[in-house]
């Protein structure tokens, strides 16, 4: 088992915190020392980053907020806007020392990405660049709406012309009306060369303990 997985999904807001947090359950359960951490989090509400909130809660052992979320950013939008509203450069190196932090004191470190894999982070750098600079295997959160499969098709492209490997992905039921979800599974499926690691189903009640058992981490490659 690696040292820690890279959590993208197909767009923003399709369930990469609701995801990552389950892994770390799913991990946990396994008797594993698990942190999260928000590289880049943007959008405060009332002092908070609602992600950040999450990830800590669900993980095992806790480190500095500076670590866990170098920058955590107030307007909430597209990161690399966000930051320049503050006055802040992303620096993916910045990052990936503090991941390297994170390391002594987890076994295993879930990562959760900013939007979109492709999301830019600066006027140098994106999220592929990240993903690559952390050079960890990715998970594709895939929230199945309608427009999904080239979405999540695409982002698996892009991971791949990155140098990086898909370890699994995951297909999360955003949208309770979806027409044909088991199909649009299916298709993902024959054509994401990774495998699923779990089906979660719209839910009402975010336990995340629960909505862990849903996922299988045997199946990670
Ligand atoms: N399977 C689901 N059933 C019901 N609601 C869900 C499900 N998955 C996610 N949601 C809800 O959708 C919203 C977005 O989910 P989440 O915050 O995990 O997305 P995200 O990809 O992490 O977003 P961001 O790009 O802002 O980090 C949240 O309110 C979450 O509770
Ligand atoms: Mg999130």
């Amino acid at each position: 088992m690696t040292e820690g997985y890279f959590i993208t999904g197909t767009d923003t807001g399709i369930g990469k915190t609701l995801v990552s947090c389950a892994l770390l359950h799913a991990f946990a359960a396994n008797g594993r020392k698990v942190i999260g951490m928000k590289p880049v989090a943007a959008g405060c509400e009332n002092g908070h980053w609602m992600d950040v909130d999450l990830l800590v809660a669900a993980s095992t052992v806790s480190a500095p907020c500076k670590l866990v979320n170098p920058y955590a950013l107030i307007p909430p939008l597209a990161p690399h806007i966000a930051a320049k509203q503050s006055n802040i450069e992303i620096d993916p190196t910045v990052i990936q020392k503090a991941f390297f932090e994170l390391k002594k004191t987890a076994e295993t470190v879930i990562i959760e990405g900013v939007g979109g894999f492709l999301v830019p982070l600066s006027g140098q750098y994106d999220g592929a660049d990240l993903a690559r600079i952390l050079n960890l295997p990715v998970i594709l959160v895939v929230g199945l709406r309608l427009g999904c499969l080239n979405h999540a098709l695409l982002t698996a492209q892009a991971v791949k012309a990155n140098g990086l490997r898909l370890g699994g992905w995951v297909a999360n039921g955003i949208d309770p009306q979806m027409l044909a979800q088991k199909e649009n599974i299916q298709t993902l499926k024959q054509r994401l060369d990774c495998p699923l690691l779990g089906i979660i189903p719209f839910v009402k009640d975010m336990n995340l303990k629960n909505i862990s058992k849903l996922l299988d981490i045997r199946e990670l490659a």
